[in-house]
């Protein structure tokens, strides 16, 4: 059976942009018998960006019990924390003694900081720490250890799948063949979701719409994204962002009828107030979910821990194969 893994960053609260871009795609996938799943939340990448231990333990909770309230099946899915598995930071180890300092140097997020300082006429490795720098080499060790046939990933992550494979290479090479080839999948029909000012949807850029805030949050969101001064008689062009957010939830018949509408012409407080709705109604299920186990957080340790004791029997026998082939054992 082919082993399908993905993990998320719990670095702020979950928004629709990681709903639509990532954890969709990947429940609708774990339901495929084909494949075993392991989803997990990695809570270690996120220490490079949340060094307070109240958000910390506040934004796991929080992309756990989103995960669950979109649909995640514990008994099908092993679902844990990257923390609970030693075995992924003992293989870390490992992979950095064949990883070339080359590799990282070209890893975007490292670079980015790089030129960053540069144009600031700082120190180039100013703010830069060994976690930001080798972060490439803790994904694959998470992808590695799991023996991934498949990794579900949006765009920004391709270079770390190509990363990943490049260690895999150079550990067969040197230990003999070992770790399976793991391929990135980023499904083409999601785009990137379009945040309230028309960027990327992203915590970064301070323009998300909350996944399960409540209704007052949803509504006030919503209303922040931005328009124009047209009148509601003019007729409007749907290349926006608010038709385009309107577009994730609603069907479409909906979709239709409200191109109609742009045509026509149609106030931007009555787009807003249906795109309210829609988002709303597709939402409202889920939000009840979501504050249930976060108001049980002890449930959702329960659910982590569970998926960790399974994930560790995989975990505990690619590292014994792999302190075989390096001659520990
Ligand atoms: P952010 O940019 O808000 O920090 P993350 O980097 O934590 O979000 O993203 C978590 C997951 O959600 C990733 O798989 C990423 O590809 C996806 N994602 C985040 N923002 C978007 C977006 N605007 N459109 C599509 N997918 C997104
Ligand atoms: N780097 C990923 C992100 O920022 C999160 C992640 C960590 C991950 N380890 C992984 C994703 C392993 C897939 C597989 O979104």
């Amino acid at each position: 059976m082919k082993r399908i893994l993905t993990g998320i960053k719990p670095t702020g609260t979950p928004h629709i942009g990681n709903y639509f871009g990532a954890i969709k795609q990947a429940i609708e996938l774990s339901k495929n018998e084909d494949y075993e799943a392991l989803y997990f939340i990695a809570d270690y990448h996120a220490l490079n960006t949340v060094k307070n231990p109240e958000l910390f333990k506040k934004y796991t909770h929080e992309i756990a019990a989103t995960w669950l309230a979109c649909g995640l099946d514990p008994e099908k899915v092993m679902f844990y924390k990257q923390s609970d598995i030693p075995e992924v930071f003992e293989l870390n180890w490992i992979l950095n003694n064949i990883t070339p300092k080359g590799v990282l140097n070209r890893a975007h997020a490292y670079k980015a900081c790089v030129e960053d300082n540069k144009n600031k006429n700082l120190d180039p490795d100013s703010g830069v720490n060994m976690g930001l720098y080798c972060y490439p080499v803790l994904m694959a060790a998470d992808i590695l250890l799991m023996q991934s046939n498949l990794v579900p990933v949006g765009l920004d992550q391709k270079q770390h799948l190509e990363i990943t494979k490049e260690i895999a290479r150079y550990f067969n090479n040197t230990f003999g063949n070992f770790f399976v080839s793991s391929e990135e999948y980023i499904p083409e029909s999601v785009g990137t979701i379009i945040g309230l000012d028309g960027r990327k949807m992203s915590k970064s850029y301070g323009n998300t719409i909350t996944l399960f805030g409540d209704e007052k949050m949803l509504r006030s969101q919503i209303n922040k994204i931005v328009t124009n001064s047209q009148t509601p008689e003019e007729p409007k062009d749907t290349d926006c962002a608010i038709f385009k957010i309107f577009s994730l939830f609603a069907t479409p018949k909906q979709i239709e009828e409200m191109k109609e509408k742009f045509s026509k012409g149609i106030g931007w407080g009555e787009v807003k107030k249906q795109t309210f709705e829609v988002a709303n109604s597709l939402l409202a299920p889920m939000r009840e979910v979501y504050n249930y186990y976060i108001s049980h957080p002890e449930e959702i340790d329960k659910i982590l821990e569970n998926g960790a004791k399974k994930a560790r029997q995989i975990a505990a026998q690619t590292i014994g194969e792999v302190r075989k082939l390096i001659g520990k054992e």
